[in-house]
């Protein structure tokens, strides 16, 4: 019996007493110390042409080759009838393009399908401008195509289901156009064209576009993609690459100039990621350059990003290419560093100057106010100061206010992280990049990372990282959780830490090569992930600067004792808002005080909000079919005085913020 109350008596304090003495969590934010100023460009995007994120994906032409230039010329294509391609075209670069001719009967066609990116979505009532460039053979005067969108899965009596007539009225090569509205939404169209006429006529860079694109513009942009980058807000876009900068060798590196002036005469490029892993080998990635450097420059002021591009620094990838003579001997550096002088005479260059004058030309007068420059991405060894130095010298003698971007390697940590930071400061980089894609147990331990770096040297630009689920989980709830714990610790030093961006960006749910990936999309829907919304919400709640945020006098970083908190806060000068960001990446739910302190007695907290970012599977995720699965939720909170005691839940990411009101 005495043993039954000594064991009710210990049942009792458990319940009662322990919770009492449960650790709160009591943290300190010291209001009225606003510390280092957080950079505009603090959260940024970046882009790379990776699981069709171009071509087939933000880049809106539907049609797949259309300057018959991939090296199986009706790679895309599939022809019928009289069709043969021909090299003498009008456009100097893509030399190619295809003859229709007679079949021989007024019942038989010649012409040819074009599949698109994993078919040609298209929607009901929307317009689509299709346009080709075309000559008649034989001096003919009315020579006849038929444009039609069809559905070569249905059994439906009506398989085209938009269709359209096009004269072709001069033997001299000229642009046509036409809209197409279709009467039906479908993801996996077919653009067929076939002649009508007994004329026969030749056909180059047969392309299909929205009209509805982003900004309107006609070499234009998906607009639903270009859309959640704007909704973003970021600071910085980082483009082209990414790998692709370097390319597999350094004939296939991304060549700016390539991707500028008529997009008709812009030559086609190989893209590494058709063939990176043999797992997902996708032979008909190329690239058409289409979203080319100037449609990078509007997309940056469109979105209010600063444009940030990485040019090649004469090193071809050294994870593709390890022949030594893959790589330009540094001696003959001259004409890559030339490019890098000409990108910021393109970028920011008056109409006198060359390649100012062709911006202009491009339909840009004004300069794009170009302040970053890249070069070389995940490059190693000596091989890459002794290029980049010559490199810093020229576009520092050329243009001293542009701010350079090194590279340390590939990895976050390890040999060449080490030999390559020294290396950045004695060359005197203004900013390193620095790349981490790194499973949950790294992140978890990463929130002190920044704390120590060297406040004199460069700047940090974490220019790749996400979280890489173990077990082969990819773009769930945890792994976004961890990246907004570990995004703490970079706020709190936004002294150091000047850009960060989460890579890749975009996938294509059928052409992917690499995940996780931010925004997820077929060829009519997209995905907001988490990862997206954990980017959205530090990016829109950025602040203007640190403001010293502690638990018992230490940084809330996810350390011994810590029960799992990260925390960081800012201040916000121009909204006049202070914002408190909290990760509880522990299994418990956590009592968390928040003390604001150095509030004078006229300052109120007021209007205060609540955004949270949960879920209760750990692996659950925003899918095409189900994307409003895990959403940032809002909802209001007040407070009175200085002290606002939470119950942070379990696994969850929460945002107060308040108005500071005098
Ligand atoms: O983001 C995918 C790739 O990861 C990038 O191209 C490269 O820089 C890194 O290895």
């Amino acid at each position: 019996m005495r043993d039954y109350k000594r064991l009710f008596v210990i049942l009792l304090s458990v319940l009662f007493i322990c919770p009492l003495f449960a650790q709160i969590n009591e943290m300190v934010i010291k209001t009225n110390k606003p510390g280092a100023e957080i950079q505009s460009t603090m959260y940024g995007l970046f882009f790379e042409d990776i699981n069709y994120a171009a071509d087939g994906g933000l880049y809106a032409e539907l049609v797949k080759n259309r300057s018959f230039e991939f090296p199986d010329r009706f790679m895309g294509w599939k022809p019928f009838g009289k069709v043969s391609v021909r090299n003498d075209g009008p456009f100097e670069k893509n030399p190619h393009y295809v003859r229709l001719e007679y079949a021989g009967h007024p019942h038989k066609h010649t012409g040819l399908d074009n599949e698109g990116y994993f078919g040609i979505g298209v929607k009901q009532d929307e317009e689509y401008r299709f346009s080709v460039w075309a000559r008649t053979m034989d001096n003919a005067k009315n020579a006849k195509i038929r444009v039609e969108l069809v559905d070569v899965s249905s059994n439906d009596e009506q398989q085209a289901f938009a269709s359209q007539e096009l004269i072709i009225d001069s033997s001299e090569w000229k642009k046509y156009s036409v809209i197409l509205k279709p009467n039906k939404t479908f993801a996996k169209s077919v653009l067929r064209i076939f002649l009508t006429s007994r004329d026969g006529v030749d056909l180059e860079h047969v392309s299909l576009f929205p009209v509805d694109t982003w900004k309107g513009h006609e070499n234009g942009l998906r607009k639903d993609l270009a859309q959640a980058l704007y909704d973003m807000h970021p600071g910085v876009f980082r483009f082209p690459g990414g790998c692709i900068v370097e390319g597999t060798d350094l004939a296939t590196r991304y060549n700016w100039k390539n991707s500028v002036g008529p997009v008709e005469n812009r030559p086609l490029n190989e893209n590494r990621w058709q063939y990176t892993f043999t797992h997902r080998f996708y032979p008909d990635y190329y690239q058409s350059y289409g979203l080319g450097f100037y449609e990078y420059f509007l997309l940056c002021e469109e979105i209010g990003a600063e444009p940030l591009p990485v040019v090649s620094c004469g090193l071809a990838c050294q994870f593709q290419n390890d022949d030594p003579k893959a790589h330009v001997p540094v001696s003959e550096l001259g004409s890559y560093i030339q490019d890098a002088l000409d990108l910021i005479e393109f970028a920011n260059g008056d109409v006198t100057t060359t390649w100012g004058k062709l911006r202009a030309e491009m339909g840009h007068l004004a300069p794009f106010n170009l302040k970053f420059i890249g070069i070389g991405n995940e490059q190693w060894g000596p091989e890459y100061p002794e290029r980049l130095e010559p490199f810093v010298k020229a576009i520092r003698k050329a243009y001293p206010d542009i701010k350079i971007i090194g590279s340390s390697g590939p990895s976050s940590e390890g040999e060449q992280f080490e030999y390559l930071w020294p290396e950045m400061k004695r060359i005197n980089v203004d900013l390193v990049d620095e790349h981490f894609y790194r499973p949950e147990s790294w992140f978890l331990k990463q929130g002190s990372r920044y704390d120590n770096y060297d406040r004199k040297g460069p700047k940090v630009f974490a220019g790749e990282y996400a979280c890489h689920g173990e077990g082969k989980k990819w773009n769930h709830f945890y792994a976004s959780l961890l990246e907004a714990a570990f995004m703490t610790g970079m706020e709190r030093n936004a002294d150091v830490v000047h850009m960060a961006t989460y890579a890749p960006l975009f996938a294509h749910a059928e052409g992917w090569q690499w995940r996780p990936d931010m925004i997820w999309f077929d060829n009519l829907r997209s995905v907001k992930t988490v990862s997206y919304y954990v980017q959205q919400l530090y990016s829109l709640n950025k602040g203007t600067h640190v403001l010293p945020l502690t638990m018992n006098n230490r940084p809330v970083a996810g350390a011994d004792g810590q029960n799992g908190l990260f925390a960081s806060a800012v201040w916000d000068k121009d909204q006049q808002q202070i914002i408190v960001k909290i990760v509880n990446t522990s299994d418990k739910a956590q009592p968390v005080k928040l003390n604001f302190n150095g509030l004078k007695k006229s300052e109120k907290l007021t209007d205060g909000k609540i955004i949270t970012l949960k879920s209760d599977k750990l692996d659950a995720e925003n899918t095409l079919e189900n994307p409003f699965l895990i959403v940032p939720k809002e909802k209001e909170v007040a407070i009175d005085g200085n002290v606002l005691e939470l119950h942070i839940e379990p696994y969850s990411f929460y945002l107060y913020k308040f108005t500071l009101s005098r």
